[in-house]
């Protein structure tokens, strides 16, 4: 080799040595202070989280961060810190504390793991305080008693038809009886309804019996936005990861963009655009009637985005958390089912207004998101700068705090028989009063909890009612616990697989 080839190597190797050696220490020397001097350092927790944000980014990683969320709440108890400038509770004080400003404290801002492209526009999920404000104000009128009236034929259409192509299947089956993903089919079915009341057009994929290419895309984003939230506590890493985003990927995110942006645009163009009750029509009799600060077009156009997702993946989630829970207890089923049939004397009764007093039915949809939360590990908010109290301990400023569900729902300290499905304990008889059934909070608190709410009520009552009315259902093999499943932000649905014998048939 020649001398000066020779030189440059030995340059080469030195530096990287150097560098690998001055990050080692460095991490090193950050680890021993984020353990022994960091301002949260009394809080508990184990040293392998508290002395780096990478043990929680491969936690995030490996989509068991729900349970290793559970287990560290187990061992260290309601509050743990599970990053160096993180705390995670499962106390029901800490959904007033964090969520709902009230007297003496201050509001407390989302974080910001999840970045934002610059120049992307607001929308009702914004990180923008005014923006947000004005974004809810627009859209309420589309979730309000009236609305879900409204839209009451939208959702009795959908899931009629979903009952429709159950039959079908079991008529031409075997022995009659059909055989479904469920998992699969109730994300179909929420999907195309939250298409329809952002769009005014369905996805089909009900009608079809298969996911429409964009909602598979939209499903398979959580790994993504996992993957994005643990390299953005890593800089430059995140900007890395932008430039190096596979082409596939890049292609099926501008389909997904382009979609929404046709889809929008014909809905924009229909008579009569401003007159329904759903979400185009609430934001542009805002901008008619209230919006001092009307909501631009392109923020209009984003937040069909975000509710098409917040609408269906959660509902979609919480159905298949509670039919997986039914199928695992049929005594729990038999009861629901007996409630439902005595109610109902033909499938035609069953509609969004009737179905609301069943209360064994709303008790299992309860103890069915308890077991499944949609949200089940939370976004975090950030304490801002002057500090706060929270469940009466004082949290230093920038410090990122949520109350993770999973963990929350699932603690002996919170409920009785954790992991069983026991609908009982969300009826006036419960038998286990010493529950902390105010630690039950599925939608939020405060001033981002869920807009859908009423919605997603109506949506899960009018399924499962149809469902248990018109069909027998049984597992086809042996179901585990639901939060078996991982998660990445949203949980990675496996099949759900249902015998489904049409009744009388
Ligand atoms: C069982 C079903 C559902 C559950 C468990 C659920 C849960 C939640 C939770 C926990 C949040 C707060 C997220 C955060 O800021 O940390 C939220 C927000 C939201 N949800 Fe839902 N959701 C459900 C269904 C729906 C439906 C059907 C819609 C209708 C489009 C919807 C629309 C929204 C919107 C717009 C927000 C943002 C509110 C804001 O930031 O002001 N959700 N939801």
């Amino acid at each position: 080799m020649p001398v000066a080839m020779d030189h440059l190597v030995t340059v080469v190797v030195g530096y990287t040595a150097f560098c690998v050696l001055f990050l080692a220490v460095f991490a090193t020397v950050k680890g021993v202070y984020n353990i022994f001097l960091h301002p949260l350092r009394r809080y508990p927790g184990p040293k392998t989280w508290t002395a780096t944000r990478l043990t929680w980014a491969y936690s995030m990683q490996s989509g068991r961060f729900h349970e290793h969320l559970h287990e560290l709440h187990q061992r260290y108890g309601p509050v743990v810190r599970i990053a160096p400038g993180e705390l995670s509770y499962i106390d029901p004080r800490a959904w007033k504390d964090i969520y709902q400003p009230h007297a003496g404290h201050q509001v407390i801002p989302k974080g910001t793991w999840i970045k934002v492209p610059p120049g992307e526009p607001h929308s009702v999920v914004t990180l923008d305080e005014a923006a947000h404000t004005r974004n809810r104000r627009a859209l309420m009128g589309a979730f309000t008693e009236h609305a879900i009236l409204e839209h009451a034929p939208i959702l009795e259409s959908h899931v009629s038809l979903m009952m429709h192509k159950f039959r079908e299947q079991a008529t031409s089956s075997q022995g009659r009886v059909a055989v479904v993903d469920m998992a699969a089919w109730l994300n179909f079915l929420t999907f195309d309804i939250s298409g329809a009341l952002s769009f005014g057009e369905s996805f089909d994929s009900v009608k079809n019996g298969k996911a429409h290419p964009w909602v598979e895309i939209s499903c398979s984003f959580g790994k993504g936005i996992a993957l994005m939230a643990s390299v953005n506590f890593f800089s430059p890493l995140d900007k890395l990861l932008a430039y190096n985003i596979p082409k596939k990927v890049l292609q099926k995110m501008e389909y997904h963009k382009q979609l929404v942006h046709q889809k929008f645009l014909q809905r924009m163009a229909m008579p009569n655009k401003g007159k329904s009750q759903d979400y185009v029509g609430s934001i542009l009799q805002y901008n008619e009637t209230k919006g001092e600060v009307k909501i631009p077009v392109e923020e209009l156009e984003n937040n069909m985005n975000v509710l098409i997702f917040a609408g269906s993946e959660t509902t979609g989630t919480a159905l298949a958390s509670i039919i997986n829970a039914l199928l695992r207890y049929p005594e729990a089923l038999q009861k629901v089912v007996e409630e439902i049939r005595g109610a109902f004397g033909s499938e035609d009764q069953i509609t969004v207004s009737t179905v609301g007093h069943l209360e064994y039915l709303t008790a299992v949809i309860q103890e069915g998101i308890r077991l499944g939360p949609p949200a089940a590990v939370a976004l975090p908010r950030v304490i801002p700068k002057s500090g706060e109290v929270i469940c009466d301990q004082w949290v230093p400023g920038g410090t990122y705090v949520s109350l993770n569900q999973y963990p929350a729902y699932r603690s002996p300290t919170n409920f009785t028989h954790p992991n069983s499905f026991i609908p009982e304990r969300f009826t006036p008889s419960n038998p286990f009063p010493s529950d902390n059934i105010s630690v039950f909070e599925p939608f939020l608190v405060g001033r981002h909890k869920c807009l859908g709410q009423k919605l997603a009520w109506a949506e899960m009552r009018l399924t499962l009612a149809k469902l248990l009315f018109c069909f027998d259902i049984a597992p086809v093999e042996a179901l585990g616990d639901f939060g078996e499943q991982r998660t990445y932000i949203f949980w990675e649905k496996k099949p759900l697989m249902v015998e489904l014998r049409e009744r009388n048939g």
